[in-house]
């Protein structure tokens, strides 16, 4: 069967009516520093997180470089530009986070230093990546257990075609990411199922 195009219907109805929305949500709530705070969403799609980021009490704003993603967004504050060179000072913000996203890049690092940059000192930076568990396989088999069907079961294995191709990051792999990055990482945790997911943040190291 054919992937779908992932244009902006699409990554809205995935972050709306699939279980998507819910990870994304738990991340976010992961994520979030206690005290309200600016926070930037690197590669935010329809801006899901940004939306959940602002119900808690924060100043959130999506980033996409793709402006059809931003057009019919869930939050308001939006900007159109690419990971590699955000338009922002550095220090800007309390929390940088990017989900599904870094490891769709063909070079990670510039992205990551950019968000460490324009994070504040004792900020945090988080990311959501597949983890060192994901692959086709393992994918199948939880949209099996799960009985997935339909967009669902499609974007999760594409998720898993793509980390093959690309990037699935272990704690250590992580580490080593962030250190070149000018980042110490803080914390880490497996999340979906077995552990397919990754989640990260970090603060920066100097
Ligand atoms: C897989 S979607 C993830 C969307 C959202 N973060 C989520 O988890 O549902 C990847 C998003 O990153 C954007 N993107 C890809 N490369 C980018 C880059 N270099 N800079 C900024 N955004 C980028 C795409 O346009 C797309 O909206």
């Amino acid at each position: 069967m054919p992937l779908p195009a992932e244009d902006h219907a699409y990554f809205l109805a995935l972050q709306t009516r699939t279980g998507w929305g819910r990870t994304l949500a738990r991340f976010v709530a992961w994520s979030l520093p206690p005290a309200p705070t600016r926070i930037l969403d690197v590669g935010t799609g329809p801006a899901l997180a940004p939306a959940l980021a602002a119900q808690a009490g924060h100043f959130a704003v999506g980033l996409d470089s793709d402006a059809a993603m931003l057009a019919q967004r869930l939050h308001p504050p939006g900007v159109q530009a690419v990971a590699e060179a955000l338009p922002f000072p550095d220090g800007a913000f309390g929390l940088t986070l990017a989900a599904n996203v870094l490891y769709l890049l063909d070079t990670p690092l510039p992205a990551l230093r950019e968000m460490a940059r324009v994070t504040a000192p004792g900020g945090r930076v988080a990311v959501l990546n597949p983890s060192e568990r994901m692959s086709v396989a393992a994918a199948t088999a939880l949209a099996d257990e799960r009985g997935l069907s339909g967009l669902a079961r499609e974007t999760l294995l594409n998720l898993a075609a793509r980390a093959e191709a690309r990037y699935r990051w272990s704690a250590a792999d992580l580490g080593a990411l962030f250190a070149r990055a000018g980042l110490r990482l803080r914390a880490t945790r497996l999340a979906m199922g077995p552990g397919l997911l990754r989640w990260a943040w970090g603060t920066r190291s100097w």
